[in-house]
């Protein structure tokens, strides 16, 4: 018997062409449409997604989740610490068994190599849900965001102010798929490095060590925690560290007047966004929250069906 053809995965966001990217918007709107008329759309029918988690969450547990019902399916969630992955059975084991039960898997974990290794054994699409180095579904639903707010991104700016994470490193990605400029700001020590980004074109990055320069004209100014998951021992030095580099009103003005705000979320006010920012009049960050949602049901659609003619 021959071997079954690899599945497509999103393992990254440069995993995906700019026609794919647009075809995933527009069935994110169509989808987004359909869901706000309370229409059924259930094209997951008798299909399951298994949901492995190595570390906390909120927003991608129930998008996923009620994503996935939504649809039609079943989401099943798995927690590190109640599966055989925290006696030692090896990633590539529990690979070959979820995907001969199930129809999608999405992790979040540690590093990439993980969700690599889970790929290369996987019989049906694996999504990240967040590794060390990638948040693609992030990206996904707040270019989604951007483009519902103002259209079309190609040839705008955004800044990025704060720690040069995994989810700079997948904005950094879109920037390079999607044609727009990032400036990133970051302090001493902790600078973009665009090789760990997985960024081979770095003709639209600007680094700025002025984080009020980086903001200077930008469309959209955008930031995430100052210590990520799994870095926590970190926490003291970081907030140290990245002191002047809070999104705050001065930021702002320093962007166009009709610049955005995001932050992927969670927030911590004070530190790395002023509450008068994440809760002011130019945020929006709960569209961006709630876009997760829609965007990620036209993932799951075009992984498990393929594409839907519009
Ligand atoms: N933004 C995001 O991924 O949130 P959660 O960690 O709550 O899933
Ligand atoms: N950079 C953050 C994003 C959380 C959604 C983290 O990895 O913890």
């Amino acid at each position: 018997m021959s071997a079954p053809p690899a599945p497509k995965h999103f393992l990254q966001f440069r995993d995906f062409t700019r026609e794919e990217f647009d075809h995933l918007f527009e069935r994110t709107r169509w989808i987004k449409d359909r869901f706000k008329r309370y229409e059924l759309y259930q094209p997951l029918r008798d299909r399951t997604l298994a949901m492995v988690f190595e570390k906390a969450s909120t927003r991608t547990r129930v998008s996923f989740e009620a994503g996935m019902n939504q649809l039609g399916g079943i989401a099943i969630n798995l927690n590190r610490h109640d599966t055989q992955l925290s006696r030692g059975e090896p990633i590539e084991d529990v690979a070959r068994v979820i995907s001969r039960m199930v129809d999608v898997v999405m992790i979040r974990t540690f590093e990439q190599a993980i969700i690599e290794r889970f790929a290369a054994h996987s019989r049906v699409p694996v999504i990240n849900g967040l590794t060390n180095e990638y948040h693609p579904c992030q990206i996904l639903a707040d270019v989604f965001t951007y483009v519902e707010h103002r259209g079309s991104i190609q040839g705008r700016t955004v800044a990025w102010v704060g720690d040069a994470n995994n989810v700079c490193a997948t904005w950094l990605q879109a920037a390079a798929i999607l044609d727009f400029r990032m400036h990133v700001a970051t302090p001493p020590g902790y600078e973009v490095d665009p090789r760990a980004a997985g960024l081979a074109d770095t003709s639209r990055l600007s680094v700025f060590a002025d984080p009020m320069e980086a903001c200077r004209g930008a469309d959209l100014v955008t930031t995430d925690v100052w210590t990520s998951m799994g870095f926590e021992a970190e926490n003291e030095a970081r907030c140290k560290a990245f002191a002047d580099y809070q999104v705050d009103a001065g930021m702002m003005a320093m962007a166009k007047p009709d610049a955005l705000f995001m932050h992927c979320l969670p927030a911590h006010r004070g530190e790395e966004v002023a509450a008068e920012v994440i809760d002011g009049p130019q945020s929006v960050v709960w569209d961006e929250a709630e876009n997760r949602l829609h965007a990620q049901k036209a993932l799951l659609e075009l992984l498990v069906c393929g594409r839907v003619a519009p």
